[in-house]
This record gives C-alpha cells, sequence and structure tokens, in this order.
C-alpha cells in the first residue's frame, strides 16, 4: 500500500521523496511558482485553507522549516498551533499517539511532524483517520521531503532545466535526511549526474545504488559542476568520532572560494541551514554571490503553501 497517495493518486500525505512520482514533484514545484507571489502581496493571504488546523509537532529543534511551515500555513488562511513539546505532556511521559489522538479529538486537519526518529511521520500516518495529513518535517536521518523539494524549486529557478546538470551533494552524506530527499528528487527529475563527495567515513556504504558517483576529494568531485550543495557535519546523529578535528575537515572538505572555482563560473551554492562557518563553508562563499542559502528559505514558503494546499485539496493562488 502507498500510504502517500490516495486510490485517485492524489497526494494523502508526503512522508518521503522515495518513490514519489515525477508528475507530483513537478505538480508541487508548478503550484509554489504560483504562490510566489502571494509574498510580494500588500495582504499576504489566500483563503484556500480558512477553517482548517493545522499542528507543527516538532520533537527536535528547527528554526527554518517550523517557521516557514507556520508562515506557509498563515499565507493559505488556516489555523495554526505550535504544540510547544517542551511544555506539553509529553514531558510527564504521555505516548505519541496519545498526543496525536487528543489533537484529532480537537478536530485536527494536518499534522506537521519533526522527530529524531526515522520513521516518526509514517507511524502517525498510519494512525490517524482518513481526513487528516500528515507532512514529514523530517525524521531522523531518513528524509525530509519539503527541504528536498524546496532545494528543486531553487535549482529549477536559478537552472531552468534539471536534465542538463551536474549536481554535487558534499559532506556528511550519512546522517543527512536532506542528502536523501535531494537524490531521491535529482533522479527522479532525471538529473544525469549527481555526485555526493566526503571522507568514506561520511559517505553511505553502497551510496553509488542510489544512483549517485561517489567522490572522496573535492578536486575531482567538483569540477564541471552546475550546483553545489553543501551538508552540515551532523554531530548529534555520530556515534563516535569520524573524523580528525572540523579544522582538518575543513581543509579537505570546506567550501572556499578557491575550492568553488573548480565548478563552473556560474554554478550556484546552496545549504540547507543551519550552517558551521568555517567547518563546510567559508564565509565569504556563504555570503558571496553564488550563494543562493537565504533564497532557498523564501522559496521555502511558497513549496510548504503548495504542499500543504494540494494534501487540503485545493492548489491554487
Ligand atoms: N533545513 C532545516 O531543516 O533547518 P531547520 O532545522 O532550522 O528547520
Amino acid at each position: 500500500m502507498n500510504l502517500q497517495l490516495a486510490e485517485d493518486g492524489r497526494l494523502r500525505h508526503l512522508l518521503t521523496l522515495d518513490g514519489l512520482p515525477r508528475a507530483i514533484i513537478t505538480q508541487i514545484l508548478d503550484t509554489a511558482e504560483s504562490f510566489m507571489d502571494v509574498g510580494e502581496r500588500e495582504v499576504k493571504k489566500v483563503p484556500l485553507l480558512r477553517g482548517k488546523s493545522i499542528f507543527n509537532l516538532f520533537f527536535e529543534p528547527s528554526t527554518r522549516t517550523r517557521t516557514t511551515f507556520e508562515i506557509a500555513a498563515k499565507r493559505l488562511s488556516a489555523d495554526v498551533v505550535n504544540l510547544n513539546i517542551a511544555t506539553s505532556s509529553q514531558t510527564k511521559g504521555e505516548a505519541i499517539l496519545d498526543t496525536v489522538d487528543n489533537l484529532a479529538a480537537m478536530h485536527a486537519d494536518m499534522f506537521i511532524v519533526r522527530h529524531a526518529q526515522s520513521g516518526a511521520a509514517h507511524f502517525i500516518a498510519r494512525h490517524v483517520a482518513p481526513h487528516i495529513s500528515v507532512v514529514n518535517a523530517g525524521d531522523g536521518r531518513h528524509a525530509h521531503p519539503t527541504q528536498g523539494l524546496l532545494d528543486m524549486f531553487t535549482i529549477r529557478r536559478y537552472k531552468g532545466e534539471f536534465h542538463n546538470l551536474t549536481v554535487a551533494i558534499v559532506g556528511d552524506v550519512l546522517h543527512s535526511r536532506v542528502a536523501r530527499s535531494q537524490i531521491h528528487a535529482l533522479t527522479t527529475l532525471g538529473v544525469p549526474e549527481v555526485r555526493v563527495i566526503g571522507p568514506k567515513t561520511l559517505l553511505p556504504a553502497g551510496v553509488e545504488q542510489m544512483g549517485v558517483r561517489a567522490f572522496h576529494d573535492m578536486e575531482a568531485g567538483l569540477a564541471g559542476c552546475d550546483v553545489v550543495i553543501m551538508l552540515r557535519l551532523q554531530n548529534e546523529r555520530m556515534k563516535g568520532a569520524r573524523l580528525p578535528s572540523a579544522q582538518e575537515y575543513f581543509k579537505f572538505f570546506g567550501l572556499t572560494p578557491e575550492k568553488l572555482a573548480l565548478a563552473k563560473p556560474d554554478a550556484i551554492v546552496m545549504h540547507p541551514g543551519p550552517m558551521n562557518r568555517g567547518v563546510e563553508i567559508a564565509s565569504e562563499v556563504a555570503d558571496g554571490p553564488q550563494s543562493v542559502i537565504l533564497p532557498q528559505v523564501t522559496y521555502g514558503i511558497a513549496v510548504r503553501m503548495a504542499v500543504m494546499a494540494m494534501l487540503a485539496g485545493g492548489a491554487t493562488a
């Protein structure tokens, strides 16, 4: 059974980009494009989700994802509740499904879920009533589908097409849910060359089976790239030392202006955030002319509006 799609093929939940049809990904990107101008209007609102209640359930810290989901839901005129997990009855031992059932009893229509455990959003999606949708806002090292989608939206905005691109994802791929979602989306959208670059200890064994080429040095890996995506070292998910030191990591895999010069002159630099300057990226690059890191954040609002509008059954600005 495909948990994400209804019998008529429409989006029912958004849990992963693995196996999500190209037509649906493209529909999300096109719908997001139609929402872009809402953010430029004096009254930044459309009535598509009026009367709907959306609950942000973030069991793990977040700056970008939580706030852009909230802004997106408000721009769609939904009522938004941010459950503060630290002061909720979760701290008294309430089971996650009991929390979900109680919020469903308050007539929730959608749950946006971030959790440190891979599979948490799937677990909730299997449990909720048919009228409730679940969006995975990042689960463990498994998936972060709306980040992957906003990254595709960013690439399409700057590069136009996917079929002629070389894209490099650099750094801690092993622990990165973002990298997994990006790889699924890039390969589904027909990017012919997806590369992962990192030390052996930070690339998953057999990563080539995901349809990517693996590189262990920046010189070869960045040559001829159109898009360079930097990843944070996910220290919170590492078990034991996988690197000699942050300084040594920066020396070999940190993106400096000199290393960026190995890519195409018009290459764009992306990062999902949060960034660790001087560890995976130099400030001159993060704040430089090829960086599209802050536009990624802005585009995340339109992409999350598109996802929520499609889940709720309406999809135009
Ligand atoms: N990219 C991302 O997920 O950032 P946050 O952890 O701040 O949401």
